[in-house]
């Protein structure tokens, strides 16, 4: 499973790095408006810095809504470095151009899925990733984990290359049980990773460790 960070935030991005299990990085426009990026030029240099931190995926996301626009402002993120994904909403426009940037050889990232027929259109659109929102799934009661079942289902049945990206991960067990079902990635924010981290036993079974230590020691 490969593990993406969800932020524009340069130090978590850097923390996630260190830690040395960071395959990659998405982004979203409230994301990039909550770090105060604004600007194209900002942005763009943004999308270089976060690029020059990680060595894998780096997802951008598109704000044109019409098919040209899209277009336009993909082929510019997509030039800005090779490790630039089109991040590209769940539209009709938005699958027309993904599956123009699949036949050009530009990884995407469709966004905004939330039922298992628009993940289908993703695919059949030549998506790099398909990212169903778990968390707003959630948010809303309905059982987002199930939603990411149907698509690895559907992906299976057909073969389907297109990576599941597990997005709006809230939580560590979010983590966990999307890798049960077998998503190929997940995204989420640092402390849904550095949650995976955590066992009461794992701390008092150190301490023991090092207590022992210290008086065989004495
Ligand atoms: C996905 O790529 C999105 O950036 C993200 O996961 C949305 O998460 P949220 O629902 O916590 O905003």
């Amino acid at each position: 499973m490969k593990f993406f960070i969800d932020t524009a935030n340069l130090a978590q991005i850097e923390e996630a790095q260190a830690l040395g299990v960071l395959d990659g990085v998405t982004t979203n426009p409230s994301l990039m408006a909550k770090e105060g990026i604004t600007g194209k030029n900002n942005i763009l240099k943004h999308y270089l810095d976060i690029c020059n931190i990680v060595d894998g995926d780096v997802s951008a996301e598109v704000i044109a809504t019409d098919f040209e626009g899209m277009i336009k402002e993909g082929e510019e993120l997509a030039d800005l470095h090779d490790q630039i994904v089109v991040k590209i909403p769940m539209t009709k426009d938005g699958i027309k151009a993904c599956k123009y940037f699949s036949d050009k050889g530009i990884k995407t990232n469709v966004t905004l899925v939330f039922s298992a027929g628009q993940a289908l259109l993703a695919a059949k659109a030549g998506a790099t990733y398909v990212s169903p929102f778990l968390g707003r799934l959630d948010d809303i009661s309905m059982d987002g984990l199930n939603l990411i079942e149907e698509i690895r289902l559907i992906y299976d049945n057909y073969a389907f290359e297109t990576e599941i990206l597990a997005a709006s991960i809230r939580h560590t067990m979010h983590i966990v049980n999307c890798a049960k079902i077998g998503a190929d990635v997940m995204t989420g924010p640092l402390s849904s990773i550095t949650g995976l981290l955590k066992h009461p036993l794992t701390d008092s079974g150190l301490a023991q460790f090092l207590a022992d230590h210290a008086k065989g020691n004495e």
